[in-house]
């Protein structure tokens, strides 16, 4: 009787944890972009709770290293996929230095919802976009940049998305995109991919001067850029 038990309870904990990983870990990216995106509609209030962006951090590691790449453009215009609650959008608006516009794309109506709301203060200078990020809904060469933070990890396919990503990017476009790193990490079977590997997948798409620097303890950020016209 007792072994039963014994039994019951590590099968039941077994389980718990089975569940942990397949809807909290890896947000449920094995069960279909459907999931993932019923996930984030659930929890869009408290995303930003929970994340608790620094300013000064978003600041010199995101909004610093995109205004300097894009000095040369007197206003950008800026695609952030898979926006959330606008994170990209806020800290690029929030900065005096900068005088371009952001498209905030994401499947999740409920993550877009509260970007826009946080976003109305900025009127058309910010717009949002409910569309998944493996189908862009914008023609060939059209942004001077491209981001996409903590997120290509939740995509059915991250090699999609990052065609499309580069598709839409002007030529000598801008592209920054995380990679998941960590212990976590090697808890995405068949998803993992290593610095080289993922630089390799950067290359494949397109893009040149590929190049990761480290950022978060989940995430290292992942710089390239689209060939100028008439560059190999
Ligand atoms: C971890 S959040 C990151 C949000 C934002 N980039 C940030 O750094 O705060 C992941 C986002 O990806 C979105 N997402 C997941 N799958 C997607 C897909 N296939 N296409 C577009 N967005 C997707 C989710 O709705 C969610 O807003």
């Amino acid at each position: 009787m007792a072994a039963w038990i014994v039994l019951a309870v590590v099968g039941l904990a077994l389980f718990g944890l089975f569940l942990y990983w397949l809807l909290v870990i890896t947000e449920g990216v094995y069960l279909g972009r459907r999931v993932v995106v019923w996930l984030y509609d659930l929890t869009a209030v408290k995303y930003d709770g929970i994340k608790e962006f620094e300013p000064e951090m978003e600041s010199f590691f995101v909004v610093r290293p995109l205004r300097h790449r894009l000095r040369h453009i007197p206003a950008p215009l800026i695609l952030d996929a898979a926006t959330g609650t606008g994170r990209v959008p806020w800290f690029l608006l929030e900065d005096p230095l900068f005088n371009g516009r952001v498209i905030g794309l994401d499947a999740s109506g409920k993550m877009l919802r509260l970007a826009a709301a946080k976003l109305k203060p900025y009127g058309r200078r910010a717009a949002f976009v409910q569309q998944t990020a493996d189908r862009l809904p914008f023609p060939d060469n059209t942004f001077h940049a491209v981001t996409c933070l903590e997120s290509l990890e939740f995509f059915p396919s991250d090699t999609a998305a990052l065609r499309e990503m580069t598709r839409v990017l002007q030529p000598g476009g801008v592209l920054l995109v995380t990679r998941r790193r960590g212990r976590e990490a090697k808890l995405f079977p068949g998803r993992y991919r290593n610095v080289p590997q993922f630089e390799a997948l950067l290359r494949d798409v397109g893009l040149v001067d590929v190049h990761t620097l480290p950022w978060q303890e989940d995430y290292d950020q992942i710089f390239g850029r689209k060939p100028g016209n008439g560059e190999r």
